[in-house]
């Protein structure tokens, strides 16, 4: 086991540090940059059913479902079609509206979760194509879906999912982009900016990786907070909603993810000097208003993490502490927002001796109800 972890004292420290070539992986062979297309044969070999789909159907289960997030908030912009993110448990049992032309996308690490299994067996027979984002080869919904792609993020072990989940959105910003592309939604040179970002993507999350003994200190600080509150906007509120995840899963900190303006509808009435707040303020998504979040949350003296843009000087003067990470479009930002939140977790969790890898009462994946 050792050897198998390549020198890391634990699977998830080496599962977040494989993620430049993980990503890297995912896009390699897909992305033509010289011809200006992408290319994914699950995709090409059913391009009607994208073309002509009214709306798109994400189903998935935990961290995938995080992922299935950020792509509806991606697809949404890029081929402005409705997208739904679906909890797989609720969409099974709910009778759901399910027509023809829906195109559902189930998005699975291990490609077994039982919930995501039968809730696209029904999208099936409710006459919807189903189109699987999985990561293990020949997994069940790999092979149940009509169509799919793969993350080729490598065996994951660790039960708190890194790299799959950062995969997940490469690969379904390449399907937004295709589909974008497809329907005339982009223009040429948008098309070829935004390869040109995500093919920068795997050195940023280098660069952010580069952060990991500052978010280590950082981890000291607030390793015996009871509670913690993570908000994003945008793009990266379901990056918040994974941070806490994470956090939960394998330190057992009761935390919470929000959208930040959803804080005055609740969360603001638990902040005090007790209460660690981590706010991912990158500086493209909704800067000011993420700026006058914080300051509801230091007027109430909650201490604040904030997830920065390189060179900020705004949060910088309001928050605690603040970890950079590199300048990057809006859309693809959860894509390094997500890297010190999961190191931020890992080291809380090393610290108050958990069992990082195996986290108690966690299943790497669920294959019953
Ligand atoms: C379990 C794992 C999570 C995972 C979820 C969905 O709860 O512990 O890490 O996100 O299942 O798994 P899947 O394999 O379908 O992505």
């Amino acid at each position: 086991e050792q050897i198998e972890k390549g020198g890391y004292p634990h699977f998830m420290l080496k599962e977040i540090y494989e993620q430049p070539q993980a990503i890297r992986d995912t896009f390699r062979g897909r992305m033509r940059e010289h011809k200006g297309i992408i290319k994914m044969a699950g995709v090409d070999d059913h391009i009607d059913k994208f073309l002509n789909a009214k709306r798109l159907v994400i189903l998935a289960c935990g961290t995938s479902w995080h992922a299935g997030l950020v792509a509806e908030y991606i697809i949404e912009e890029l081929v402005r079609v409705p997208v739904e993110v679906e909890y797989a448990s609720e969409f099974r049992y709910r009778n759901p509206v399910i027509e023809k032309d829906d195109v559902v996308i189930a998005i699975s690490q291990s490609g077994e979760t039982a919930d995501t299994m039968a809730a696209m067996k029904l999208a099936k027979e409710h006459g919807a194509f189903v189109f699987g984002v999985c990561n293990v080869v020949g997994s069940s919904i790999s092979r149940e879906a009509h169509a799919g792609a793969y993350t080729h993020a490598g065996p994951e072990i660790g039960v708190a999912s890194t790299k799959a989940f950062t995969t997940q959105i490469t690969v379904l910003t390449l399907l937004g982009l295709k589909i974008a592309k497809a329907k005339g939604k982009i223009s040429t040179s948008d098309f070829h900016m935004h390869l040109e970002e995500l093919r920068l993507i795997p050195e940023k999350v280098e660069e952010a990786l580069k952060n990991n003994e500052h978010v280590r200190k950082i981890a000291e600080v607030y390793k015996d907070a009871s509670n913690c509150l993570y908000l994003g906007r945008g793009f990266n509120f379901p990056v918040a909603l994974e941070g806490a995840l994470k956090l939960k899963e394998i330190s057992y900190i009761h935390a919470e993810g929000y959208p930040a303006a959803e804080m005055k509808h609740g969360p603001i009435a638990l902040i005090d000097e007790q209460m660690p707040v981590v706010v991912i303020a990158t500086r493209r998504g909704h800067y000011d208003k993420i700026v006058s979040n914080i300051q509801e949350i230091k007027s109430r003296k909650g201490k604040i993490i904030a997830i920065v843009t390189k060179g900020d000087v705004t949060v910088k003067e309001l928050a605690d502490h603040v970890i950079e990470v590199p300048e990057v479009m809006d859309s693809m930002s959860p894509l390094l927002t997500t890297i010190p939140l999961q190191l931020l977790s890992y080291h809380i969790a090393v610290m108050l001796g958990k069992n990082v890898d195996q986290p108690r009462n966690l299943a790497k994946s669920v294959t019953v109800e």
